[in-house]
């Protein structure tokens, strides 16, 4: 059975695709999973709970409060989940998900939910095409959220077109292939190396020079070379990003000469070592013992320059596969090789500012890869699915 076990959380919402609703959880139970929905009010006009929680085998809960005058716990569903479903997730559910809007018991689990989410949105054509349903799609995908679009075909308005919520096979289909994935261990017995986030160069005790790097991109690297199977030495900077996989030891330092000592500790033992950092280049030449006084006009504190921690891993290299990242303003694709030869890597993953969406805090990201002999360019996407293309690729490399 592929879903043998799996705790899935199905939130109805109410379009008239609720209905197909019926199959799905059959379908979900016969392969092993444990089903509990939850449901929109609006979503009873279309379907009822006695139907739902007859196949799911469980109570459906649409309201905070049940009749009996207990507490419907969306923390608790929110948690138990291994995965969330919305589906069918009308414009409103999916509005209300992407902003924040509290107001039922589905949106409250929604977000306490910690869990992977599916979207399987369901409209009329009109609708599915409207820039705010674009937007809202967008954005859920920006949170990493997965969406399964909806079908062309016939709707319930008799117009033809595309907003047919995606048929319960397929949706079946792309939650299987989720679960599958997620087993498929092919970085078992690798031991991968990752630095992440920013670095902070004190200039007093107080003050320091830093930048915008959220590490999220480093994170995301981690968690999906843990959830491949890899043991992962992840090495961050100041980030307020946790790590989820289980085979994660995760090591935060400050600076840049902290970051190269305990990179250097491992250094060794490491496959595969992916630099996502953004070291800061230059330090302060020195620390200031107490605060700096604000007495005079200006100031001049003078930075000597940082080690570079992956090009010292580029220089000492004996069998890792390394790979480095390159943030670049201007002539991007030029300085991007330039660093792969320079710095003695395998490969090189050039996020451009000039993308929208790419870089720094964002939680999407686009990039471009390039080795001595290839290039392949990514679309716009959750860092998530980033790491994933990353990782994939770092393994086809491997394989030659
Ligand atoms: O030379 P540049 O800073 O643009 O190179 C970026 C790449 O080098 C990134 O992979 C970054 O993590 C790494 N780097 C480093 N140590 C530095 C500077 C950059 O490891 N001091």
């Amino acid at each position: 059975m592929s879903l043998s076990g799996k705790k899935i959380l199905i939130a109805v919402s109410g379009g008239i695709a609720a209905y197909k609703i019926h199959f799905l959880i059959r379908d979900f139970i016969k392969k092993g999973a444990e089903v509990q929905v939850i449901m929109t009010p609006d979503a009873e006009h279309f379907v009822t709970k006695l139907s739902l929680s007859t196949l799911s085998k469980k109570p459906v809960y649409a309201d905070f409060y049940s009749d009996n005058g207990t507490w419907n716990s969306h923390v608790e569903m929110g948690l138990w989940a291994d995965i969330m479903l919305v589906a069918p997730c009308t414009a409103n559910t999916l509005s209300k998900m992407v902003h924040g809007m509290c107001d039922s018991l589905v949106i409250a689990t929604y977000m306490s939910a910690k869990c992977p989410v599916f979207i399987a949105p369901a409209m009329d054509l009109d609708m599915y095409v409207h820039p705010s349903t674009k937007k809202n799609l967008e954005l859920a995908e920006s949170f990493g959220h997965y969406i399964i679009p909806a079908e062309h075909g016939e709707l319930a308005s008799g117009l033809i077109g595309q907003g047919r919520m995606a048929e319960p096979d397929t949706i079946l289909a792309a939650i299987e292939d989720f679960f599958n994935a997620d087993t498929k261990k092919t970085l078992v017995g690798k031991t991968v190396l990752i630095t992440a986030g920013p670095t902070y160069e004190a200039i007093d005790p107080v003050r320091f020079i830093g930048n915008h790097s959220s590490g999220k991109m480093g994170f995301s690297l981690a968690d999906e070379a843990s959830k491949r199977g890899a043991k992962v030495i992840l090495i961050s900077g100041p980030s307020a990003e946790i790590a989820h996989g289980e085979n994660i030891d995760l090591y935060r330092v400050t600076s840049a000469k902290e970051m190269l000592a305990k990179v250097f500790e491992f250094y060794e033992t490491v496959d595969i070592g992916i630099a996502s950092a953004a070291v800061a280049d230059y330090a302060p030449k020195q620390v200031a013992k107490e605060k700096i006084k604000k007495n005079d006009e200006s100031l001049t504190i003078e930075l000597v320059k940082n080690p570079d921690i992956l090009r010292t891993m580029g220089e000492q290299k004996t069998h890792q596969f390394l790979v480095g990242f390159a943030l670049e303003t201007q002539n991007e694709e030029e300085n991007a090789k330039v660093k792969l030869e320079k710095k003695n890597l395998d490969m090189i993953v050039l996020n451009s500012l000039r993308d929208e969406g790419a870089g720094f805090k964002n939680d999407t990201n686009k990039i471009k890869i390039f080795t001595k002999t290839e290039e392949k360019e990514f679309d716009l996407k959750s860092k998530d699915k980033v790491a994933a293309d990353i990782l994939d690729f770092v393994e086809f490399q491997l394989l030659k």
